[in-house]
């Protein structure tokens, strides 16, 4: 059983990869299940909140009474979430974006030639959907994550930071990616909590009643 923790608050959550278009048939992306974003959006509406999940490509269900916002690029989740964030009480940010995309994507399938020359890809910076939550006046209450490979307090802390949010919440990301359990660390200005090694959906309880008792009435 869920206490109701969130009940009447508006929570959107991003999850899942995103999806830069080289031409019609060819993508760069990043390695993301969904299977995080997707549990925090579950643990949020049994914990009472209307909740809206803006998703990249996954190959996952859409958790019961949840509203789901499909995407491709990170410029549409960019733009999905935008157009959410205002009436938002709570951001959670799970999604792997891209950082770049293809500026010189082609319309058509790019051939092979038989000179053997592979195309030459220019990319240009997607802009950042957390920092952007972040700094609006009057936005919602955001939480980061971050996936690092070492060093997870400290990259994490200095991503908090960096990203001007409250809490961040940092997992390995080799022992997280596409696994069903997760060893989360959840950061704020008091300092660190670690959660020990749980189901991604347990641990996406333990971090929604973390942050409820931190919202502002
Ligand atoms: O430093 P990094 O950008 O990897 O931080 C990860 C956090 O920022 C995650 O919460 C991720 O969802 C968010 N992010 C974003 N837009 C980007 C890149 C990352 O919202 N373009």
């Amino acid at each position: 059983f869920q206490p109701k923790v969130l009940s009447g608050k508006r929570v959107l959550v991003t999850a899942g990869p995103t999806s830069e278009p080289i031409d019609p048939v060819r993508v760069i992306t990043n390695r993301s299940s969904g299977k995080m974003g997707y549990a925090v959006a579950q643990a949020a509406r049994e914990a009472g909140a209307h909740v809206v999940l803006v998703s990249g490509p996954t190959a996952l269900p859409t958790p019961y009474g949840v509203a789901r916002i499909n995407v491709d690029s990170a410029r549409q989740m960019h733009a999905a979430v935008m157009a959410e964030a205002r009436g938002a009480d709570v951001f959670i940010s799970v999604a792997a974006v891209a950082d770049w995309h293809v500026v010189n994507a082609s319309d058509n399938k790019l051939k092979k030639n038989a000179a053997g020359s592979a195309p030459q890809l220019t990319f240009a910076p997607n802009p950042d959907i957390l920092a952007d939550v972040a700094r609006m006046t009057a936005g919602p209450w955001c939480v980061g994550f971050a996936a690092e490979t070492e060093n997870l307090l400290e990259y994490a802390e200095a991503k908090r930071r960096r990203k001007g949010v409250p809490m961040l919440v940092g997992n390995l990301a080799q022992q997280a990616m596409n696994a069903d359990l997760t060893e989360l660390v959840m950061l704020d200005d008091a300092g660190h909590r670690q959660l020990p090694e749980l189901s991604k959906i347990d641990a996406a309880r333990q971090l929604i009643r973390a942050i409820a008792p931190r919202l502002p009435d």
